[in-house]
């Protein structure tokens, strides 16, 4: 769906599909020239990221490989419950592999914090991190992101795999609830 299909539901476009395509070109040029002549192997969390994981990849121009691990920080409201858990753990053994991990946001950094810490106790070659949003005002724990799409406002947004009670993740477009929907 897009924008113009949920009018009534968004307060606000903050980044069409369009800008997103274009940013993560960007990123996965630059991705590409940092890792060239090393194997890359992408994390995707899910559920967020299976969008920005599914076009970064494909964005590449070099091989990469993929693994999944789905973390929880929020319930179904739109407010974080400030508990991290592994609802699905890695399949493949990072050690000595070159690890980027793909989110779709970094909000508090509280799940990116705890996964990054993690992961680097089984030893991989190098970590890095990639958010396709970052929201700098929400931000209460560091995390050091090497490749950020674009920073938001502080507000609760959806779309490109962020989710509202598990809606509005298949919106092309990333923009701001309306109040009224979760009021
Ligand atoms: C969202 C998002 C990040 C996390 C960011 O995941 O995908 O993983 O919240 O928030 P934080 O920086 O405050 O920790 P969520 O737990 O909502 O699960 P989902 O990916 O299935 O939507």
């Amino acid at each position: 769906m897009d924008a113009a299909d949920l009018s009534q539901d968004l307060s606000e476009v903050l980044h069409t599909r369009e800008a997103i395509d274009q940013r993560l070109v960007e990123l996965a040029a630059q991705i590409d020239s940092d890792y060239a002549g090393r194997d890359l192997l992408l994390v995707g969390v899910l559920n967020g990221a299976v969008m920005v994981m599914a076009d970064l990849s494909r964005s590449l121009k070099s091989h990469c490989t993929m693994d999944w691990m789905a973390i929880s920080s929020y319930g179904s409201g739109t407010k974080s419950s400030g508990v991290v858990r592994i609802l699905k753990d890695l399949t493949t053994d990072i050690s000595g592999k070159h690890v980027l991990i793909v989110e779709d946001i970094l909000d508090t950094g509280l799940t990116l914090s705890y996964l990054v810490h993690n992961l680097k106790s089984r030893e991989p070659a190098s970590i890095e991190v990639m958010t396709m949003f970052r929201k700098p005002e929400a931000a209460t724990t560091d995390v050091d992101v090497k490749y950020v799409g674009f920073d938001i406002p502080n507000k609760f947004v959806i779309g490109y795999g962020l989710d509202y009670a598990g809606r509005y993740r298949n919106l092309r477009d990333v923009g701001v609830l309306s109040p009224h929907v979760y009021e």
